[in-house]
């Protein structure tokens, strides 16, 4: 049996949100990946009492400080490589009576910051920029904060998050209005542990309020799914003929604000069945099931608009896909891409041309010409692991010869990705054909 390691969205949320919480949560399938413990250990800085992440996923134990009880840490909280980390993290603590300061590696130190300190700004939050400005390292210092209404410009899930949790803890009522609607783990978890969360589609876009915010947080009881992006890559492996027959990954998290590369892999021609799906219609619920995917003859397709936040981060394997696709895939309204690990329409156009395929750089996105010639040439992954992950499918095909300058960034989100790609290509180990 393949399985995928635990949601990395949600094992953020559920550890900064039972961190906080009153009383004893308890969370099981966490994932152990470095952006994952890089939450774990700003939270520990911060006097929460979380435990080592186990790498089995197995149980752990948080006792919450309750809203209100995070304490100045001694030194700088280093964010590493994770966005959601120190976005998350900036909206929380903006609202708590302490003072931090937050960096991260050099790919987050280019990142831009002020997407969510601007609107942080509007509850009457302070923030200081003691790098370059819109960059890290930001120092933020707590308070009580005023109600707001946000409009953002883009459709992301860490701004929301941001602004839902700075209202949280800093006793503010909070709207936020997103162009389209981007992933909702926040907003299920917040509602799970009793507060208040609405959501409606208006003229303006997709509307998310807080309000009011509760004195207190139920604990959590709480098993994280297999992380579907993570999935993403595995599916795409045996899609493109990877496995001999079919290949089944269960417990898979099926949130639909997660699974748009599905619908558009099915508009390509894919076989995928989803079995035992267990449905959210609970609102504070997580549905996951179990992927059966079979080797399939792919035909290219067009992505744009409102699908693009439903797979923002299965670009890159997407790109993987197309490029063994029949025919030309166009991806637009993706210039949010620009601001991930690497700027990935760049590093996927110059990595596809480096390796054979016909791939052209458009301003918010990518035109590419699939085939079925051997590929080969060498991937620079940029710090980025879903660029690393996306080759290393494509290099794991038989016929190609690719070779990748950083296979351990992978380690962000998916421990022990190559191992698994490693057994599935050799049908053995963990891994077997269904
Ligand atoms: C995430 C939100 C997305 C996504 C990132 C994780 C989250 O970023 O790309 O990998 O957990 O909230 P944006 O909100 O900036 O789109």
């Amino acid at each position: 049996m393949i399985r995928v390691p635990g949601d990395k969205s949600i094992t953020h949320r559920a550890l900064i949100l039972s961190a906080v919480a009153t009383g004893r949560s308890r969370l099981r399938g966490l994932l152990s990946g470095e952006d994952c413990q890089s939450t774990a250990s700003a939270l520990r800085a911060l006097g929460a009492g979380i435990p080592e992440l186990p790498d089995d996923g197995s149980e752990i134990v948080v006792d919450g400080v309750g809203l209100a009880g995070l304490q100045t840490p001694a030194s700088v909280l280093d964010c590493g490589n994770s966005g959601t980390t120190v976005r998350l993290l900036l909206g929380l603590l903006s609202g708590i009576r302490l003072e931090a300061l937050l960096t991260g590696d050099k790919s987050l130190r280019a990142r831009p910051m002020r997407r969510v300190t601007g609107p942080l700004g509007e509850l009457g939050a302070s923030f200081w920029e003691s790098g370059a400005p819109d960059r890290l390292p930001v120092r933020v210092r707590g308070r009580k904060l005023r109600s707001a209404r946000y409009r953002s410009p883009v459709a992301s899930a860490q701004v929301k998050s941001a602004l839902l949790l700075a209202g949280l803890t800093g006793g503010a009522e909070v709207t936020v209005v997103e162009p389209t609607r981007s992933r909702d783990h926040t907003e299920r978890m917040l509602r799970r542990m009793g507060a208040a969360v609405r959501e409606a589609v208006t003229k303006e876009g997709w509307e998310v309020s807080l309000g009011p915010p509760p004195v207190e947080l139920e604990p959590l009881d709480l098993r994280v799914p297999g992380d579907f992006s993570s999935a993403a890559f595995l599916v795409a492996f045996a899609l493109l003929g990877g496995v001999r027959t079919a290949l089944k990954i269960p417990n898979v998290g099926l949130n639909p604000t997660r699974t748009g590369l599905l619908d558009v892999l099915e508009s390509m021609g894919a076989r995928i069945e989803v079995e035992s799906l267990r449905e959210a219609d609970d609102p504070r619920g997580e549905s996951a099931g179990d992927l059966v995917v079979s080797p399939s003859e792919l035909r290219g397709t067009s992505v744009s608009g409102h699908q693009i936040p439903l797979l923002i981060d299965e670009v890159p394997v997407l790109a993987a896909v197309a490029a063994r696709a029949d025919g030309v895939t166009e991806i637009r309204d993706a210039e949010e891409l620009r601001y991930k690990e690497s700027d990935r329409i760049r590093a996927l156009a110059e990595n596809l041309a480096g390796i054979g395929v016909q791939a052209t750089e458009l301003p918010d996105g990518l035109r590419i010409v699939g085939g079925e010639g051997a590929l080969g040439g060498e991937v620079h992954a940029r710090h980025d692991h879903r660029i690393a992950m996306a080759f290393g499918v494509l290099g794991a095909l038989r016929g190609n010869r690719i070779s990748l300058d950083d296979r351990a960034v992978t380690d962000v989100s998916f421990p022990g990705f190559w191992g698994l790609l490693s057994d599935l290509r050799h049908g053995s180990g963990a891994v077997t054909d269904r």
